[in-house]
């Protein structure tokens, strides 16, 4: 990964984040110092992907108790934290890293309350956890790089959908970790970028951290792939997820579910590569995942420059979709690949 775009980091008492919503225009940075800015930073996809999205929950809770002024009420201060926990957590829903990280957080904090504690103390602790998660989240990146890698390597051509690469995550990716890899063992892949429609993840961000690190990337509007696919150059399929039920179905950006139907049509492998923080083992299957709705704005003006839609129609804007596990051939994680069955294996790797 190119050091030039950095997604989030701890610097000067804040998140320093990169604002994906200029990218690739401007390469600008945020200094998230408050729990209300870092709300806002995920709502408007400033920071966005699922475990970029983690660390930032995990970030944002610490700077929303941070200035907590009773020292001694550690009964408050807890209420205080979940209380903030409660407030982030509404700020998109289908990334189920949000959650996870929030979670974390908050059982660390009531983990770590008794004792005698301080307040002060405490709150050191939850700098040192949001720390922890931003520094697993690298090396859960390389190890699905590591094993994504295996799958992948005999596929010189490879499409992606939406951005699920270092910018999505604090380094390395997830869909876009094997590619990163195979560099470093001197396997260069070609890429087909998605441009995903509508906020153009592909285009925007995928194609900038791919091309910055100078892998070969070639954007194409989202209804060209069934044609590239049918022309035989791409050999496999990778894109991440934002949150996998327990059989397996992937909820991940919208129109992924059309890639892996025509992967499927074209015997071309199709692989979810995610980290096991994405797993949602609570829910049976993807009819249980909330899938976020979006504003008409961004279907409706194209990158906020440009009306395409007249005013009186109706716009309908699913930020996800699901795919049933059946399209998808295997799913990486930091533990190793899971293959199907899915519900016994991703129970047995994950359970
Ligand atoms: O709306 P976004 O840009 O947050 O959606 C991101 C995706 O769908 C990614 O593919 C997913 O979060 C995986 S990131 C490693």
């Amino acid at each position: 990964m190119n050091s030039r775009l950095k997604t989030i980091e701890w610097r000067n008492s804040c998140a320093r984040i990169i604002d994906q919503t200029l990218l690739p225009e401007q390469i600008s940075y945020i200094d998230v110092d408050t729990l209300d800015k870092m709300y806002h930073a995920i709502k408007i996809l400033q920071i966005r992907g699922a475990p970029a999205i983690g660390v930032a929950a995990a970030y944002g809770l610490y700077l929303g108790v941070r200035d907590f002024n009773n020292d001694a009420d550690i009964n408050a201060f807890l209420k205080h934290v979940d209380d903030r926990a409660e407030y982030l957590a509404s700020a998109r829903p289908t990334a189920v890293n949000l959650f996870w990280a929030l979670g974390r957080m908050k059982k660390f904090a009531h983990d770590n309350s008794g004792g005698g504690i301080s307040v002060n103390a405490l709150k050191k602790m939850l700098f040192d956890e949001a720390n922890r998660i931003l520094d697993e989240d690298r090396k859960m990146c390389r190890a699905i790089g590591e094993y994504g890698f295996e799958l992948l390597k005999d596929k010189d051509c490879i499409l992606t959908h939406c951005n699920a690469g270092g910018l999505a995550t604090s380094e390395f990716g997830t869909a876009l970790a094997p590619i990163y890899v195979g560099q470093e063992k001197g396997v260069i892949f070609k890429v087909f970028a998605d441009e995903t429609r509508p906020l153009l993840q592909g285009a925007r961000i995928t194609s900038l951290e791919l091309s910055e690190a100078g892998i070969p990337v070639t954007v194409i509007c989202d209804n060209m792939s069934a044609s590239v696919m049918a022309t035989g150059k791409i050999k496999a399929c990778i894109v991440g997820a934002d949150r996998i039920a327990a059989n397996g179905d992937t909820a991940n950006k919208i129109g992924t579910y059309g890639v892996a139907l025509i992967a499927a049509a074209h015997n071309i492998p199709f692989y979810v590569a995610a980290p096991s923080s994405t797993f949602d083992l609570s829910i049976p299957d993807g009819t249980h995942i909330p899938i976020e709705e979006r504003g008409r704005e961004e279907v409706a003006n194209w990158m906020g420059t440009k009306k395409t839609v007249p005013d009186k129609v109706m716009v309908f804007n699913p930020s996800f979709d699901v795919t049933p596990s059946k399209l998808i051939t295997a799913i990486i994680t930091e533990k190793g690949a899971i293959f199907p069955p899915y519900v016994d294996n991703i129970a047995k790797l994950l359970g």
